[in-house]
Order: C-alpha cells, then structure tokens, then sequence
C-alpha cells in the first residue's frame, strides 16, 4: 500500500487557511498556492537518489553528495500548474510535462484533452511528480497516473493540497505504489463532489474564471 503524507507544519498551516478563505483575492491565492507547494518540495524530494562527489572548497577537499535522479513534473491543466513554479524555485533543472483532463460536470468522471511530456519521462530512474491541488473523487488522479504508466513510467508520487478520504482511498487502491502528499485532509465531499471544507473551485480561483 503506498504512504500517505499529510504535511504538519505551522507555515503550511497558516497559508492554507488564507487559501481557503473565500475572501482572498486571485492574485493572493496563486502567490499561496505556489508557496506552499514550494514548501512541501522539501518533504517530497526526501527520498531523491544521490551520487557521491568531491568539491574543492577555499580549504581543502570535501565529500560531498549532489542530486542524481532527474524529475519531471507534471502538472494535471489547470489547476495543477498553479504548483509547477513553487516547485521549480527549488529543483530548477526539473522537466516539465502537461496533462489537460477536466471533470464532466454530470458524471464528475474525468475527461482528456492533452498531453505532452518531455523525453525524461521514458528513462528507467527518473521521479515524477503529478501536481494537483485538489484530490476529490481521485478519477483525474487515477486518469492521469494510468495515462503516465501505459507510456512506462514508474516512479511516480501525487502531489495535493487538499484532499477527501474517497479521493486518497481510490488512488491508493488503483494505484498502490503511487506514494501521496497533501497539504490537508479534508471531511469528506458533497454533493457536487467538491471537498468539504475544501477551497472551492481552484482552477476558478487561480484563474479567475466561473
Ligand atoms: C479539478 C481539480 C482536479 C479535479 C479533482 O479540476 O483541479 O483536476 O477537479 O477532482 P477529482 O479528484 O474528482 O477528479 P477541474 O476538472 O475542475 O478542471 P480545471 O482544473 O481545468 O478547472
Ligand atoms: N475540484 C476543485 O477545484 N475543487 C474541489 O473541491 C473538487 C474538485
């Protein structure tokens, strides 16, 4: 069964209550959403593979170990492109690939329009991180996470702000090596299949659309 991480940190916290808040202005929101994805970079990145190096400092020579795994990030359109910058501040060489799938309003089952990925995806090592702020039912997660292991990726951790129970439920069922990390975790989803409290629409609220 993969590990579910539920960031527990006070900056998260804090930013996450101001994301919530159905008073924060676009502008505000996006700068917050792009912060606490660059927050919980550090926590996802912690099993990242190393290579062993030498550096030469001003005194003598040191060992040292640098970063030896390539990553791609792949947004899920729209919403998840909201965390693609935070993260990038701090892994800058990381590729980016684009999954564009959107919720029929009906069914809420998830609908695909787009994809494209970058060559990295198809190497053996590297780590992948699907970027998505919202987990509600889990489809588009699932959607997405099938999409990238029928093209033979295998690495491949969700990143979430905020989630329900049925959404992390159905991703780890469907995908049981997919390790999870939210900002939050919510009570449950209503009757639209939003999540409750939830933040609303974060597609709508990042872009200013309705
Ligand atoms: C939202 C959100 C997720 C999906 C989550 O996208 O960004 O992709 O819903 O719901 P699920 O877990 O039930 O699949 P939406 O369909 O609203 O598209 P948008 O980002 O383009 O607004
Ligand atoms: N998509 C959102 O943007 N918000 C929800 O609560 C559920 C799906």
């Amino acid at each position: 069964m993969s590990k579910v991480t539920i960031m527990n940190h006070p900056l998260i916290s804090h930013k996450l209550a101001i994301i919530r808040d159905e008073k924060t202005a676009p502008g505000d929101f996006r700068a917050l959403v792009s912060e606490v994805a660059s927050l919980m970079t550090y926590e996802i990145t912690r099993d990242l593979k190393m290579k062993d190096i030498i550096v030469k400092t001003p005194i003598r020579e040191a060992k040292c170990q640098t970063l030896a795994q390539a990553v791609v990030l792949v947004p899920i359109l729209r919403a998840g492109l909201g965390m693609v910058d935070g993260i990038l501040q701090l892994l800058p060489k990381a590729k980016i690939g684009h999954v564009g799938l959107y919720r029929d309003e009906t069914t809420h089952e998830p609908v695909y329009y787009y994809a494209k990925f970058p060559d990295e995806i198809y190497l053996e090592d590297t780590k992948i991180f699907v970027l998505d702020p919202m987990l509600a039912t889990g489809g588009s997660a699932c959607a997405a996470v099938d999409l990238l292991k029928n093209k033979g990726c295998k690495n491949i951790s969700y990143i979430g702000l905020v989630g329900a129970p049925t959404g992390v439920e159905k991703l780890q069922k469907v995908h049981p090596d997919v390790d999870i990390f939210l900002a939050a975790l919510d009570e449950k989803l209503n009757e639209n299949c939003y999540i409750v409290p939830g933040l609303g629409d974060c597609g709508d609220r990042l872009f200013g659309t309705k």
